[in-house]
């Protein structure tokens, strides 16, 4: 076996920072320090921000108190909120080092339809988290609304207000979700086209007129179908009173929002929808009484 490589970096916060420590934009006094089987160990030198001079010390995240901002991050123990006081005891500045913890986490996103509403979801770990989300495509950022938690999920939904406008999608959505606990920090990175991840509401209004079964449009999908066309699989039931149970004839890829029967029948039916020109989602199946 090759013995461990032990590279020791030395990083003054809010100086420049090396490689295995960076700073999160969004999150105040917070950093990340990333360790891997090459970089075991992280040396930092916290700064507080007082003026020259001035004396102070550090409390680290285990209560210990220390005179210098210097510290080694190995391990879960040695990151936390580390807090810089006057000799008088009182709070100065503050400098929170979380370790970076890859984690597998599945993000699921989905759209009803090309209006640019989008969410995406994933399942909470016990301990508290915290979430940030930054969606943006190309340059432009997209707003997202604060995560909720709705059946044991959390749930954000974002809304690019430029999407329903053109019908071709150039640049594809980037999706951050960084998920920050007391000592950790973890980013999930999805990347999509609003295409690839839309799944209509199933459609609507179905009516059975003796030859002729009907339905419309999802209410939810873009509303110039011209644009934004569908198509439907449909399936009819068949009795079959010989073997006591119903069995179902399917029908594929139905552009339009008619089907003719080929006789008379007042069986139930059962409609889906998928997006014409791409290979997303089918919706869910709905069925006539
Ligand atoms: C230091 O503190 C001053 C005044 O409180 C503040 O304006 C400045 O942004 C702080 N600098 C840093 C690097 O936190
Ligand atoms: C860290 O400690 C400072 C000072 O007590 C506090 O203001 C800040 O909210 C704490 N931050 C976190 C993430 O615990
Ligand atoms: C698209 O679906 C969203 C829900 O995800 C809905 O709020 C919006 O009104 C729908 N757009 C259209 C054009 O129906
Ligand atoms: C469409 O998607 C389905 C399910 O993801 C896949 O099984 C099928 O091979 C795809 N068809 C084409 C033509 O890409």
């Amino acid at each position: 076996m090759l013995p461990l490589l032990t590279v020791i970096l030395f990083t003054v916060l809010n100086g420049n920072l090396a490689e295995g420590i960076r700073e999160l934009d969004f999150l105040k006094n917070t950093f990340v320090v990333d360790l891997s089987n090459e970089v075991i160990q992280e040396d930092v030198e916290l700064e507080c921000n007082v003026s020259t001079g001035q004396d102070v010390y550090w409390t680290t995240p285990n209560s210990q108190r220390q005179k210098t901002g210097k510290i080694t991050v190995k391990e879960y123990v040695d990151v936390g909120n580390y807090t810089c006081h006057l000799p008088t005891g009182d709070i100065v500045d503050y400098k929170v080092i979380l370790l970076n913890n890859p984690e597998s986490r599945h993000l699921h996103c989905e759209a009803k339809n090309y209006s640019g509403h989008f969410n995406c979801a994933w399942t909470p770990r016990k301990k508290p988290e915290q979430y940030v989300i930054q969606a943006y495509r190309g340059l432009n950022t997209i707003p997202c609304d604060a995560p909720v938690i709705s059946d044991s999920r959390v749930v954000v939904t974002c809304h690019d207000p430029e999407t329903c406008v053109h019908g071709e999608e150039e640049k594809r959505i980037l999706f951050h979700l960084h998920v920050i606990t007391e000592k950790s920090y973890d980013l999930h990175e999805q990347s999509f086209a609003l295409r690839d991840i839309t799944k209509p509401d199933p459609p609507q209004h179905l009516l059975n007129s003796g030859r002729l079964l009907e339905w419309k449009y999802p209410k939810t999908w873009c509303n110039i179908h011209s644009f934004f066309p569908l198509i439907f699989n449909v399936k009819i039931e068949t009795s079959k009173k010989s073997e006591g149970l119903n069995s179902w004839k399917h029908h594929k890829d139905i552009e339009g929002t008619k089907f003719h029967l080929s006789k008379k029948g007042k069986l139930q039916f059962c409609v889906q929808a998928r997006d014409m020109f791409y290979n997303s989602s089918w919706s869910d199946w709905i069925c006539s009484k």
